[in-house]
């Protein structure tokens, strides 16, 4: 059993479940025991939060699990 969970949500954010340390890119640290959203559309006035403003930019990103032929294929294409 995880003790985090991560769910992408379709045209939002990272919602993170559990408990964290999050660092963000200053070293700022923060202890987090609750549900937080992570910004993925890069316009947050909070990041590393999502503030809601991926809803006015009209993010688009649909996110579903990768099988495991295509993430094969994914890594080919990255070089990985
Ligand atoms: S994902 Fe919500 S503001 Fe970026």
């Amino acid at each position: 059993m995880n003790d985090v969970t991560l769910i992408p949500t379709d045209d939002g954010p990272y919602l993170v479940e559990g408990s964290i340390t999050l660092l963000d890119a200053e070293g700022n640290q923060f202890e987090v025991s609750d549900t937080i959203a992570l910004c993925r559309c890069g316009h947050s006035n909070t990041k590393p939060f999502c503030d809601g403003t991926h809803e006015k930019a009209n993010f688009a990103a649909a996110n579903r699990a990768a099988t495991s032929s295509n993430r094969m294929r994914s890594r080919a294409v990255a070089g990985r």
